[in-house]
């Protein structure tokens, strides 16, 4: 089967380019050589309030979308984390292993601290803790992400090797993933920041599922600079270079190939050809959701299938966890 791999998205919102270029992209290549599991993180989402039926309902788009990336559930586990309560259990357990202080230096969280001040809460400051227990409870080995988690993958290995190091080798110490390329797909509009779901404008972000022609507009209307030049420069034209770089992820092409192709100068070819290899890329990914979608039964067979595979896995991991701290098993026998 391979090293065992996991990661997640958030049913909040729907994906950008970024989660595709950062993420899902390498989940689908991971596939064929590892043991790989998805999860659609519905309790992490509860650290900011959502209308519950909108919840609900981005859950289950969620799955499809990770279909129509190309997840292949005959390959790989899909499930959706509060089907598996081992996860907010784990989580639990390890908070007593983490320290304010480590959770303090998150910087995801000094963020969000920041954009939702009317609710900054417990969950919020503990959200690494969970995020910690769903990597813990597979033996992961690798965890495919964008650069903006590697914080929080730092103090996963952080708890595991603090634990392990009290009670013996209970969890595997995960490496994360983070691709040389596309792993930091940048605001279109405000290139000095990440493209993200809540971004202001509409314009800031390309959605995976926005149509061809929205693609190439927000694109069109990237922000750049005034120098006139197209060269890799993130300080100084962070705009330019997240156009290049979204434009080698998506052509496949390298640095050098890049400026010879756009040696011209001219950004507005630049913004279009890269809105262009952007909206081709994502069409099969919109029309496969679209089919996949109206499929609920067969979604809904899917997620029961991956989240009781998920929890006899995760069951092994907690029992062992638990056990070495000293909560004593219900007497009598199993569960
Ligand atoms: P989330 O839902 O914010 O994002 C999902 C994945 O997309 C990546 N990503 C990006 N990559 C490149 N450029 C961007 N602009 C960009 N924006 C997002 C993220 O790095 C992530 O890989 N906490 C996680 C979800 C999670 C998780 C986990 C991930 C919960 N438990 C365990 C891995 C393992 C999150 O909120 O991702």
């Amino acid at each position: 089967m391979g090293p065992v791999v996991f990661s997640g998205a958030q049913p909040t919102g729907q994906l950008t380019l970024g989660n595709f270029l950062g993420a899902l992209r390498n989940w689908v290549a991971m596939q064929a050589s590892h043991d790989c599991i998805f999860c659609i993180v519905d309790l992490h989402a509860l650290t900011v309030r959502q209308d519950p039926k909108e919840l609900r309902e981005r859950s289950l788009e969620l799955a499809a979308l990770y279909l129509a990336c190309g997840i292949d559930p005959a390959k790989s586990t899909v499930f959706i984390q509060s089907h598996v309560p081992a996860h907010a259990e784990l989580a639990w357990l390890l908070s007593t292993f983490t320290q304010m202080g480590e959770l303090e230096r998150m910087t995801q969280f000094k963020d969000k601290a920041q954009r939702h001040r009317q609710n900054v809460n417990a969950g919020l400051f503990t959200y690494p803790v969970l995020m910690a227990a769903d990597i813990l409870l597979y033996q992961t080995e690798k965890v495919p992400v964008g650069e903006d988690q590697k914080q929080h993958l730092e103090l996963t290995r952080d708890i595991a090797v603090r634990f392990n190091g009290l009670y013996g080798q209970i969890f595997k110490i995960p490496e994360p993933m983070i691709a040389a390329d596309g792993a930091r797909v940048k605001d279109l509009q405000e290139p000095s920041k990440k493209m993200s779901k809540s971004a202001e404008s509409e314009l800031a972000r390309v959605m995976i599922l926005d149509d061809p022609k929205e693609v190439v507009k927000k694109f069109k209307k990237a922000v750049t600079d005034g120098l006139n030049q197209i060269c890799f420069d993130e300080e100084n034209q962070p705009g330019v270079t997240n156009l290049l770089d979204i434009w080698c992820v998506v052509t496949g092409h390298s640095k050098e190939e890049a400026l010879a192709h756009f040696s011209h100068n001219q950004y507005g070819r630049l913004k279009m050809e890269t809105g262009e290899v952007v909206a081709a890329a994502l069409s099969p990914v919109r029309e496969e959701f679209a089919r996949l979608r109206r499929e609920e039964g067969y979604l809904d067979s899917i997620l029961r299938q991956g989240a009781l595979q998920a929890r006899q896995r995760a069951g092994r991991t907690l029992a062992d966890a638990y056990r070495v701290v000293g909560l004593p098993p219900l007497p009598g026998g199993d569960s």
